[in-house]
């Protein structure tokens, strides 16, 4: 630390004094003494400070030079402070951090919020349908086998029925040589599962996933849900199907709904129908309508009275019961509620989409 000094300030004395505050002031390690420092050199009575009064002392032609040189020595020193101190405080933080210590100046980070997904929504508001109509909900494998997935349900090896499910093998062989394991085509392959594993009455629904081998384009997906729907016992009749599933279409889509079926072909019922509702953006009418293409009807499932060679299968008395099922698809229904134009979205991971759900 330099005395104030009583000779009259030279260019190079200003200069020295400069230097030697600078190179004293890198080597202070904390606030108290760099605020020493200040006061010593910058303070009303600090060197640098007794040399800017010792100005007056000097001629003119001097006191402009030299008084130059002391202000720009002034201003150097301040910022060489103030660059210390930030120093010094972003050292601390430094420390705090590694030892782990809360840092108390970092502005927090707010939580993502999650939400469900579009499909997680619209297979729980289904279910809840059907839950409050008196079934149950039960969840089946992915991976299945051929005899579940076909053969339990009147598809046999080699039947061109068989055509209607594009399917995902798994690289699987059977002793017999033959692949019999698949990735679940439907949720279909739960109707034996559940029969097989209990008694009639039967009422319940089966959500889950299913996988075909399929080109994806803006209504076909490679991998899809499905909500399979049984209801089995003594007297189940056509019309307890359709007043079960009429009553899903208005809960869903509005009092006022109505329905259609028309005969369809699947393997594992007889009758087996398509399901339709009216449509509820034309309110039926048709023409011009984007959401029903102008028919003014949407298919939303099939269904149908469980073939009794199900039944059969499943080793139940096809005298004493009957029953109904169906199959829906949870994405297509979404896609009408909301009126989304590709399949795709769904799983394609774009927040932009799943955040408006
Ligand atoms: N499992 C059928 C499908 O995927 C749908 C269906 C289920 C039809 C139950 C009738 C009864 O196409």
């Amino acid at each position: 630390m330099s005395e104030p000094s009583s000779q009259p300030p030279t260019a190079q004395s200003i200069d020295e004094l400069t230097r030697s505050a600078a190179a004293e002031l890198n080597t202070l390690e904390n606030l108290e003494a760099v605020d020493r420092w200040r006061v010593s050199y910058l303070g009303r009575r600090g060197s640098l400070t007794t040399v800017l009064r010792g100005l007056s002392s000097l001629n003119i032609e001097d006191r402009r030079t030299i008084g130059a040189a002391a202000n720009q020595a002034k201003n150097t020193l301040e910022d060489q402070l103030e660059r210390r101190i930030h120093r010094i405080n972003e050292e601390a933080l430094q420390r705090s951090a590694s030892q782990d210590r809360l840092d108390v100046t970092l502005p927090g980070r707010p939580p993502g919020k999650g939400r469900l997904h579009p499909t997680t929504k619209i297979v729980r508001e289904i279910c809840n349908v059907f839950v409050a109509m008196g079934f149950g909900v039960v969840e089946g494998p992915e991976v299945e086998w051929d005899h579940y997935n076909f053969e339990m349900l009147n598809i046999p090896k080699g039947h061109p029925a068989r055509d209607m499910w594009n399917t995902l093998w798994v690289d699987y062989e059977d002793p017999a040589g033959e692949n019999a394991m698949l990735l679940r085509t439907h949720t279909s392959p739960m109707q034996a599962r559940i029969m097989e594993s209990r008694e009639p009455p039967i009422r319940v629904v089966v959500p889950g996933k299913c996988y075909r081998y399929e080109a994806t384009d803006a209504t076909h997906e490679w991998h899809f849900y499905q909500v399979e729907g049984l209801a089995v016992g003594e007297g189940i009749t056509f019309a307890d199907l359709k007043g079960t599933l009429y009553e899903f279409a208005r809960r869903m889509f509005g009092e006022e709904r109505r329905i259609r079926f028309r005969c369809d072909y699947f393997p594992f019922v007889e009758p087996g129908v398509d399901m339709s509702i009216d449509c509820f953006a034309c309110q039926g009418d048709g023409d011009g309508c984007r959401i029903c293409r102008d028919s003014g009807w949407i298919e939303i499932m099939g269904a149908g009275m469980i073939h009794p060679k199900v039944l059969e299968g499943v080793g139940y008395d096809t005298d004493k019961y009957t029953g109904f099922a169906f199959g829906l698809g949870p994405e297509r229904i979404a896609m009408l509620k909301y009126g989304i134009d590709d399949i795709r979205h769904f799983y394609a991971n774009d927040l932009r989409f799943l955040r408006q759900f």
